[in-house]
Order: C-alpha cells, then sequence, then structure tokens
C-alpha cells in the first residue's frame, strides 16, 4: 500500500500517453514494443540507491497471502539445508502502463506463474522474478498474481555477512530480513515504500510453532503429521518486517495493560531467563503509548528462539530475538514498533530515524526505571573525545555498510536528545506523535522530519540538521 507512488503520464510523439516516472523506481525502464509504445518494462529496482535491485518499479502491492510449506534441517551432521515450498498470492495495482514487470526472488525457483489465473510466460535471474503479463496491465488495474515457488534453504547473508531472511535451523527457521532478505523467502515488491497486508498459512512438522505477524486466524490444524498454522497481518508492512519464524516453541497469550493481545512464542532453553524481562512489555507498552500515542497495531509479542548469534529484529508485531531478549533490547524492539515499522524509512539512507529513535527509547526507559537519565547518557556519549572515530560519519547517509553502525544508533539518539533541549519538551514530544500520526503507516524522509521539526518549533534547524547527521565531525555548537 503505497502512498508515495504516483505517475504522470504525459503525451508522447505520436499524441500517444507515455507512462513517466516522477521519482526514482516509479520508472517504466524502457518502452515496449514499438507495436504498443504506451506499454513498458517495470523497473528492476525501486531506487532507492544503496540497494539498486530492492522493490520494483510500476506495481502496488496490496496483499501477500503466502502459503507456505516448510521442512526443517535434519539433526547434525547433515548439511544445515531445510525445504521450503511456497504458493503466493499477491494482490496489487499496476502504477504505470506494464507489458512486464518483476519481483524480487533470491535462491528459491518458481515452477508457475499466472496473472488473472492464466499461466504467464517469465524468467529468473539471481534477485528477481521477471513477469510477462498477458493481456498488459494499464495503470490502475489491479491483478492477482500466483507464484509457486520453492527449494533449498540455507542460512544467507546481507551485505555485512550477518544472518537474515529465511535462516534455517535444526529445529525450523528465524526469519529476519531487513534490510531486503524477504526475497529469500517469499517473491515480494522488497522496499519499505509499497507496505502491504499479508495472510499466511504455514505448514510445518507436528510439534513445531509457526510464527508470523498479526494475530491467529484460524487454530491450528494437523493432518499426516504436519500441521498447519494460519495467521492474518491487517495492519500495513514494510516486507522487511514480516516474518514466519519456526520452531519448538512455548506459546504464551495475554492481553498487555493498554488493552494490547501478546502472543509470545519461546524456545524452552530461553524460558527463565527470556521471560523473566518479557514480563516488562505491559509496562513498556503504557510507557511507549504516553510518548508516541497509540499502539499502532492490531496486537504485540515476542519471539525468542536459541541461536548462538546474539540479535533482534523488530519483526511488526512480533519483535524477534535470535538468543536474549534483555529489557534494553526488548524496550528498543518495542519502541520500533512506532518508529521504523509505523513510520518507515522512505530509503535506507534514512535508517537513523527507526535506530536513533528506538535507542534513543531506551534511554528515556532507563530513566523511567530510575537508572540514569536520557541527559546523563547523553553527557557520557557526549564525553568521547572530537578525535575518536564514533564521530566521523554522515548519520544520514551511512552508506550500505554503515546502516547499522554504532553512530546511527548513538549519535542518532544524541541528535534527538540535542533536538530535545533546543526546542523544549513540549514541541519535543509534540512532534514525536506528529510525526508517527502524520506519517503511520506510510515512510517518511530526514527532510520531512527536519521540516516538521521547524514546523512544530517554529524555528530554523537547517544548522542543527547539518550539523548534527550531515557533517562527519562531532558538534560543537548548534
Ligand atoms: N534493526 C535491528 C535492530 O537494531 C538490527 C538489524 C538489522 C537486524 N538487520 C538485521 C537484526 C537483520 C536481525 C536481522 O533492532
Ligand atoms: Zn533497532
Amino acid at each position: 500500500m503505497s502512498r508515495r507512488r504516483t505517475v504522470l503520464l504525459t503525451l508522447g510523439a505520436a499524441g500517444v500517453a507515455i507512462a513517466v516516472a516522477c521519482a526514482p523506481g516509479l520508472a517504466v525502464a524502457a518502452p515496449g514494443d514499438p507495436g504498443s509504445p504506451r506499454y513498458g518494462h517495470g523497473a528492476d529496482g525501486a531506487g532507492d540507491p544503496y540497494f539498486p535491485l530492492a522493490g520494483n518499479g510500476g506495481i502496488d502491492v496490496l496483499h501477500y497471502d503466502l502459503d507456505l510449506d516448510y521442512t526443517p534441517a535434519p539433526p547434525a551432521p547433515a548439511p544445515m539445508e531445510g525445504r521450503l515450498d511456497g504458493v503466493a498470492t499477491i494482490d496489487l495495482v499496476a502504477t504505470a502502463d506494464l507489458d512486464r514487470f518483476n519481483l524480487d526472488l533470491r535462491g528459491l525457483t518458481a515452477s508457475e506463474v499466472t496473472v488473472g489465473g492464466k499461466p504467464m510466460a517469465f524468467t529468473q535471474t539471481d534477485n528477481e522474478l521477471v513477469i510477462t503479463p498477458r493481456p498488459k496491465l494499464k495503470t490502475g488495474s489491479q491483478a492477482q498474481v500466483v507464484v509457486t515457488y520453492g527449494g533449498t534453504t540455507i542460512r544467507p547473508t546481507d551485505i555485512e555477512g550477518a544472518l537474515y531472511g529465511w535462516v534455517t535451523t535444526r529445529d525450523g527457521a528465524m526469519v529476519v530480513s531487513e534490510p531486503d532478505g524477504s526475497a529469500t523467502w517469499f517473491p515480494v515488491n522488497d522496499h519499505p515504500t509499497d507496505k502491504s497486508t499479508y495472510s499466511f498459512e504455514i505448514t510445518v512438522p507436528e510439534g513445531l510453532v509457526a510464527v508470523a505477524n498479526g494475530l491467529p486466524s484460524a487454530a491450528p490444524s494437523t493432518a499426516d503429521g504436519r500441521t498447519t498454522w494460519f495467521w492474518d497481518a491487517p495492519d500495513p508492512m514494510a516486507a522487511y518486517l514480516s516474518t514466519a519464524s519456526v520452531g519448538d516453541y512455548v506459546v504464551n497469550e495475554y492481553v498487555a495493560a493498554n488493552g494490547t493481545p501478546i502472543f509470545d512464542a519461546v524456545d524452552p532453553s530461553r524460558l527463565g531467563a527470556a521471560t523473566a524481562d518479557l514480563a516488562l512489555t505491559s509496562d513498556m507498552l503504557v510507557f511507549f503509548e504516553e510518548l508516541y500515542g497509540p499502539y499502532p497495531f492490531n496486537s504485540y509479542g515476542a519471539i525468542v528462539d536459541d541461536d548462538s548469534v546474539g540479535y533482534a529484529l523488530e519483526t511488526q508485531t512480533r519483535s524477534f530475538f535470535s538468543r536474549n531478549a534483555r529489557e534494553g533490547t526488548i524496550a528498543h524492539e518495542l519502541a520500533h514498533q512506532w518508529m521504523g515499522d509505523h513510520v518507515s524509512p522512505e530509503r535506507w539512507a534514512d535508517i537513523w530515524l527507526n535506530e536513533g529513535w528506538a535507542t534513543y527509547s531506551t534511554w528515556m526507559w532507563n530513566e523511567h526505571r530510575d537508572r540514569a537519565t536520557a541527559g546523563e547518557t547523553f553527557d557520557e556519549f557526549m564525553s568521547l573525545p572530537a578525535d575518536d572515530p564514533e564521530w566521523d560519519f554522515v548519520v544520514a547517509d551511512p552508506q550500505p555498510l554503515g546502516l547499522f553502525a554504532g553512530p546511527v544508533y548513538d549519535r542518532g539518539a544524541a541528535t534527538l536528545h540535542a533536538l530535545r533541549v533546543k526546542i523544549g519538551d513540549d514541541a519535543f514530544f509534540e512532534l514525536a506523535q506528529t510525526w508517527v500520526e502524520r506519517f503511520g503507516g506510510g515512510t517518511a524522509s530526514t527532510q520531512d522530519f527536519a521540516g516538521l521539526a521547524e514546523e512544530i518549533s517554529g524555528l530554523d534547524l537547517e544548522e542543527f540538521f547539518d550539523v548534527w547527521v550531515y557533517t562527519p565531525e562531532k558538534p560543537v555548537a548548534w
């Protein structure tokens, strides 16, 4: 459900309308065959300079219905490889006149593609599934695309070498796809500018639990030693926030103090350590609602797995913890639900708005818990000497390999604290809530944030943002 995709129609030489992109990634890459100059090929990327092949041009996905059948890796010493078979039913709208369009799909093989119920020609390259719809798709028309696909699952890594995407385990899969890993498990328009609703039907060996976003839509059903889990995620979601994690989980369902239904799934080996801190979730929901406004989704909960790597992801409505779910990380991932999930980055370069807000949220949570105040944490951060490499970093343009580097988190958080001191608490929290209200359900950029901060505070903040997020030096005056 993209809000920002618009395509201008202009008149070509022959007086025929041709689709013209008015922003990167909306493009139709080349005119189609000479017989029908109106139609063109959807671009192979959404136009994000950090990940040129992520997302696609010319389509806006409304809904993904993912029917997955999965068998995890057999016990060691067998290779860590699972088997995934899927049928993805994708409702989309053409945002250009298309004689061809792409979805992202990596490491899995499509065996059939239908559009409007009829088999269509398609090809696959490394990251792209290229579909030739007939009849061609006119701008604004809706189509249902069904992709039957499957393959061996591995443990994919992102450009930094960190595990992500559909990560095969012995007892299931950890499914954590930021920034561009969704293509390792379903055909997808993998960019935050295209948010969609999701539903899932996930069949796994009996005894395993499959946990996705949102809420169960039906009771699990078992036949012939396999159990199918049903999930429905009706809140618009960026693809990187979707999950369908599988494991030997213990389920805990309850309703938090703010009324949000909680579904936690915890690996039995992590029960003691994780559940103590997870019990803080209810209080945290109340705390962050006071700061940022109503919790934006229909449900929440945690998936806690038992992998050896320790990381966490703010998967929408269901944060994922690969091993440890400790208080600070639980607060960080919960705050992301407002900051990152409901309001998502317009381009990956805007990632500091996700990580800075989530980190600053833990500073404020710590203050709430009578530990260091946010001001003390800020002062400690600012005690880093000017020649510390931490400062040699442009927060608002971190480059693909710097997306999750320390300064994106710490300097991002310090930026927000410095802004709070500059514009005052009233304006700062009005800014936070207006940010969520105005851009929630979609995406926003650093420029959007600076603009809103100026609008609400009435101050000229050009120098402030210049010093804090665009200059690779320690801020001294702002
Ligand atoms: N956004 C995560 C956090 O700070 C970090 C992260 C980035 C991540 N990419 C990931 C975690 C992939 C797991 C998998 O909360
Ligand atoms: Zn984070």
